[in-house]
């Protein structure tokens, strides 16, 4: 089967890659461009743990092939940080100890960061419903819950 050739951006980062036409855009971020912060933990869209922004919409990257990002914005966990500048969500998911073995975090992240884009003071609840697409199977959720509430403050704040 003969290659694509896809143009996008990569966290601001103009990016060419050739793919197979049914490689996922997860399996061309991990094992193309190395960049291997999204996580696969399902591969069948239920998890979240391999969250990307698509054009700013949240997106399964197990479930969009890679092709498809021809001519979009990828936004992955990787420009998520400012250099060595923790993005606010980050340095609260530190401050709450909200990860254990860290494999949904990226997605938690990347999905947190999504919804402050669109609702800067958002209500516990719809934290936890925008939330529920991301899995955790150590956490217990309450930590990352008042993590991203925290972070909404602090970000409130400092605008
Ligand atoms: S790996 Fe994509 S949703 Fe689970
Ligand atoms: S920290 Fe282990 S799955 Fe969430």
């Amino acid at each position: 089967m003969s290659k694509l050739h896809v143009t996008t951006s990569i966290n601001g980062d103009e990016t060419e890659f050739l793919c197979e036409p049914d490689q996922t855009l997860l399996e061309v971020l991990r094992d193309e461009l190395e960049l291997t912060g999204s996580k696969e933990g399902c591969g069948t869209g239920d998890c979240g743990a391999c969250s990307v922004t698509v054009d700013g919409r949240l997106v399964c990257s197990c479930l969009m092939l890679a092709a498809e990002a021809e001519g979009h914005e990828i936004g992955t966990i990787e420009g998520m940080a400012n250099g060595e500048e923790l993005h606010p969500l980050q340095q609260k998911f530190l401050e709450h100890a909200a990860l254990q073995c860290g494999i949904c975090t990226p997605g938690f992240l990347i999905a947190a960061k999504a919804l402050l884009e669109r609702n800067p003071d958002p209500t516990e609840t719809e934290v936890r419903y925008w939330l529920a697409g991301n899995l955790c199977r150590c956490t217990g959720y309450d930590k990352i819950i008042r993590a991203v509430l925290d972070a909404a403050q602090e970000m409130r704040e400092a605008s």
